[in-house]
């Protein structure tokens, strides 16, 4: 019998990420049990509310997993604004209490976190010792996690990644479904970070997990793009002949400040020797995938 891992948010892009990759290993290395909302299903059989605290230590102590990998969030950032309660109690308290059941049963967290806990002001990539300065409730929210994970739990890592596409809503798919119905896209080219794979990072948590080098880590694709040069690599890679027109982040207003610089700089995880594929060829592996 492998060692037994409990995905919660287990529905989202990330949590079949690392389905995927887990899967992938050689037999019996690991038990998968995924866990979300919503009705059972066989590939999601456990039903768990990572806000309920009773839920999650009622599961953690019967599972007795040997690692939690949180994927449940909430992550749309703008509807955040005007959820700041739902978005304190599944970006806040639910890691709390992941990191509380964890501690209890002496098994690793796996947090997942974002680099909207910064402010986006810097210049030069953000390091996992920079100064966070959250501009929106969403990175406010995350960062609370953060630390309710670090100050509830011993054997955890944060993981704080970036521009996210996987099998769910993303970008990359939201660009794709406009080009069929518009000739011209405008997109954001003020804004700059590092466009990543779930499949990416989710190989960097499965490399992580394994190790008991516990802290706050960053994890995102190599290189830099802003969203219009992305866009503009999406359209590239799936053939599509359409205008993407560069416009600035002031003639696209959102209810949420995004940060300006979002590019994370993975320098512990190359410490430990591991790096993430450059951004582009992880696209090209995200677009030949059939299923999305
Ligand atoms: N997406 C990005 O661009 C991005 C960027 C930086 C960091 N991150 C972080 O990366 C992680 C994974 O993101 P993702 O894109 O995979 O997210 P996602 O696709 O939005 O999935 C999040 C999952 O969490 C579930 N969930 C929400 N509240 C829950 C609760 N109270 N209890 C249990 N499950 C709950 C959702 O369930 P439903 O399906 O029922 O809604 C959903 O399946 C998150 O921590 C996120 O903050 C994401």
């Amino acid at each position: 019998m492998g060692k037994r891992i409990l995905i919660t948010g287990a529905n989202g892009q990330l949590g079949r990420a690392l389905n995927q990759i887990l899967q992938e290993k050689k037999d019996n290395e690991y038990t998968i049990v995924n866990a979300g909302r919503g009705e059972p299903t066989s590939y999601c059989p456990l039903i768990l509310d990572i806000t309920n605290s009773v839920a999650v230590m009622n599961v953690v102590q019967d599972l007795k997993p040997d690692i939690i990998i949180n994927c449940a969030a909430h992550t749309g950032v703008d509807l955040c604004e005007t959820e700041q309660e739902k978005a304190h109690r599944m970006n806040a308290v639910g890691p709390k209490n992941l990191a509380i059941a964890a501690n209890a049963m002496e098994c690793k967290l796996v947090h997942v976190s974002t680099d909207y806990v910064f402010s986006g002001e810097e210049k030069a990539p953000y390091t996992e010792e920079c100064e966070t300065k959250p501009q929106s409730v969403y990175g406010r929210t995350k960062l609370e996690g953060e630390e309710l994970v670090k100050e509830n739990c011993v054997k955890y890592f944060i993981v704080r990644t970036a521009w996210l596409y996987g099998e769910g809503r993303n970008f990359v798919k939201t660009m794709l479904s406009l080009a069929d119905s518009n000739p011209e896209i405008r997109v954001v080219c003020d804004q700059f970070g590092s466009p990543t794979s779930a499949l990416e990072l989710a190989r960097a948590i499965v490399f992580l997990m394994e190790t008991k080098e516990y802290g706050t880590y960053h994890a995102t694709c190599e290189g830099v793009a802003s969203w219009y040069e992305f866009a503009t690599e999406i359209f590239h890679q799936a053939g599509k002949n359409v205008t993407v027109k560069p416009i600035l982040t002031i003639d696209y207003p959102t209810p949420a400040v995004r940060p300006k610089n979002s590019v994370l700089e993975n320098r512990k995880l190359k410490e430990l020797g591991y790096s993430m594929k450059p951004w582009k060829e992880a696209l090209q592996e995200y677009m030949s995938t059939p299923c999305k």
